[in-house]
């Protein structure tokens, strides 16, 4: 039977940050200080694995034998990233994870960065026991979605890059296109509602969970909305992905609705 480690390494890449800390995957706990550093500009894979590389070196020499989880805003399959969305085009057909693992000299878990928060949520926040599909949306740099059915993830759904009115969803609805518009709660709440409104009318869910750094302000723009699926924000806030890359890389080999409990 595989073992699972208790503490793993999380590290979540983003368009804008690089976020890393120790946790603990049987409570979904941060048990060090979360270290985040500035995305370097451009995004290439050099630049940014040797960022991760910098803030593994500083949880010392003590966390060398646990495992990492590495979630990132891109389709990942075994271990390859097949696209880029607010990073360089290099990564597209790049061996990511091979080239993480080259790098720290140890093993890696290469994950989709929506997927990773998606698994935080179902077995440490809002889907967790939720029957029934449960879409979880990050609003950030850009729109990452998971999809998880009964307990059961489905991988890489990039629903951020639905066509919505013609044009790419999260080009028009992600935090970043508010900040970018400088627009109001209410008008952002407009687009947001347009797009929740899509996945609802495409997918029927049980549950909407809205992660992402602004789901920490989720009474200035959830209480907008006017769907029949009930919305919740996140409730592990930013902290998803790194909680959720950690989980994966602990239980490597685990099927991800082993554990799944609907009582
Ligand atoms: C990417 C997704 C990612 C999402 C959130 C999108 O632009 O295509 O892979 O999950 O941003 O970071």
């Amino acid at each position: 039977m595989a073992t699972t480690a208790q503490v793993a390494i999380g590290i979540d890449i983003g368009g804008t940050g690089i976020k890393g800390a120790l946790v603990d995957v049987t409570t979904g706990e941060l048990v060090s200080d979360r270290i985040k550093v500035a995305t370097p500009k451009g995004g290439e894979p050099a630049d940014i694995v040797a960022e991760v590389a910098a803030i593994v070196d500083r949880f010392g020499d003590d966390s060398r034998k646990l495992p990492i989880g590495v979630c990132f805003p891109a389709v990942v399959q075994k271990g390859v990233t097949m696209s880029a969305a607010n990073v360089s085009k290099r990564w597209i057909g790049l061996q990511a994870e091979t080239l993480f693992e080259k790098t720290l000299g140890r093993d890696i878990l290469f994950v989709n960065d929506a997927d990773a928060a998606g698994v935080a949520e179902l077995y440490f926040g809002a889907a967790k026991g939720v029957k029934g599909l449960v879409i979880v949306t990050t609003l950030g740099t850009g729109i990452g979605t998971a999809l998880l059915n009964d307990g059961v993830l489905v991988p890489n759904t990039e629903l951020g890059h639905l066509e919505v009115g013609g044009r790419d969803a999260e080009s028009r609805a992600s935090f970043a296109a508010k900040e970018r518009g400088r627009l109001s709660w209410t008008s952002w709440a407009k687009r947001l509602q347009r797009y929740y409104a899509t996945l609802e009318m495409l997918f029927s869910p049980a549950l909407f969970v809205v992660g992402g750094g602004v789901s920490k302000e989720s009474q200035e723009f959830l209480p907008l909305l006017r769907l029949r699926t009930p919305i919740v924000p996140a409730a592990l806030r930013n902290n998803a992905g790194i909680l959720g890359a950690a989980w994966l890389a602990a239980h490597r080999g685990l099927p991800i609705a082993a554990d799944f409990d609907a009582s």
